[in-house]
């Protein structure tokens, strides 16, 4: 019988992440700088290597698998990753197998993603704005991402949309895109921006809009109820009752989740991270590579990082700029 992982604020660790590529077709102003400098393609762990990594997790006590980036579905080949996941499905070691992806690639992938296992899928959109669109991810242009959450929702994958909440950019469209999800059957989840990444010229801070606020917004036209229901990720959720529909906030900075904090990240490079919120990470390809044939050695690293897991997150907008920000780019660890 395998002991879990327990970390040492007795917190079962059952949902990993994990980012299979630091490239992405857009360029989040929250996310990434405009000039990235990429890692060279040795440097990542192979598709192999990632597969024989998460199912060291999942021989752990994983049940819940989120893969993420940069953008998943730009990496070459990872279908093949997602097939050969989907055996653990199988066995009902995993419980779930899913992305988040900002929805460029689903026209190609979505019904790929069906035949390996997805049933649902957390697709990236702030905007309904086209110009407001290509001002935050830089790069992206909104009719692909719909056009690929409709290929999600032909193909019969639940769709959830993420989407930070950006004071003086989608505040104005709180209730357009509360309709609209509504329209098209999907939950929507806010996000508070996070203090990661070089902010350039713009400031993080002065686009920071509180779920707290965001909330009392939405109660100017709705009735809400708190639900007690969560999907194993941070979220907490409330229903409008008018719609029906299920809203999600997820709120770092306001109402802090760290204690029931169940998740681990894995980079691209197989460096540990136990919390999106501190620098702490553990090196896991090195003992990956240096044995190929036993496992022993990677799942003793895995306890000892978690055995190491911080109590919570560092975010705060209250301090000196400069403090309680990452220099860390979110799309290292895949948010
Ligand atoms: P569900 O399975 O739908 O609950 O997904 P999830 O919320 O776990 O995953 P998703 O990728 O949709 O997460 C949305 C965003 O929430 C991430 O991209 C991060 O920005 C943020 N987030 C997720 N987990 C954490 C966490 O542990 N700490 C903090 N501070 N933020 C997190
Ligand atoms: N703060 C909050 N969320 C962020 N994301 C990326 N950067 C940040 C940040 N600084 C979100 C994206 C996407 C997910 C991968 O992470 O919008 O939903
Ligand atoms: Fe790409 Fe997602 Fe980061 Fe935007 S938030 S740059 S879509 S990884």
């Amino acid at each position: 019988m395998i002991t879990p992982l327990i970390d040492p604020f007795q917190r079962a660790i059952t949902y990993l992440r994990v980012s299979v590529t630091d490239r992405c077709d857009f360029r989040c102003v929250y996310c990434m700088s405009e000039n990235m400098t990429f890692l060279p393609k040795k440097e990542l762990l192979t598709l192999e290597e990632l597969d024989r990594l998460c199912s060291t997790f999942i021989g752990l006590g994983v049940e819940k698998l989120r893969i993420t980036g940069g953008e998943p579905l730009v990496r070459r080949g990872i279908m093949t990753f997602f097939d050969s996941m989907s055996r653990h499905l199988g066995t009902g070691a995993l419980k779930e197998l899913t992305l988040t992806t900002n929805g460029s690639q689903l026209k190609k992938y979505a019904q790929d993603l069906v035949n390996a296992g997805v049933k649902r899928v957390n697709i990236s959109l702030d905007t309904l704005d086209e110009a407001k669109f290509a001002e935050i991810t830089r790069w992206g242009r909104l009719k692909q991402v719909i056009e690929g959450i409709d290929a999600a929702q032909k193909a019969g994958l639940r769709v959830k949309i993420n989407a930070v909440a950006l004071k003086g950019v989608n505040d104005v469209e709180l209730f357009d895109l509360t309709r609209w999800c509504a329209e098209r059957d999907m939950d929507l989840t806010f996000i508070e921006v996070m203090p990661m990444g070089d902010i350039g010229n713009e400031d993080r801070l002065d686009q920071y809009w509180p779920l707290s606020d965001l909330r009392a917004q939405l109660e100017t036209r709705f009735t809400t109820t708190d639900l007690a229901e969560r999907t194993g990720g941070p979220a907490r959720y409330l229903r409008l009752e008018e719609t029906g529909q299920k809203i999600g906030l997820i709120t770092p900075l306001t109402h802090n989740f760290c204690e029931s904090c169940n998740r681990v990240r894995v980079t691209c490079t197989g460096e540990i991270y136990t919390c999106l919120g501190q620098e702490g990470h553990a090196d896991l390809r090195e003992p990956l590579r240096a044995n190929p044939e036993h496992d022993a050695p990677l799942q003793d690293a895995i306890r000892a990082a978690i055995g190491l897991k911080p109590k919570g997150h560092d975010f705060d907008y209250s301090r000196q700029r400069t403090d309680g920000q990452m220099s860390r780019h979110m799309s290292h660890t895949g948010g």
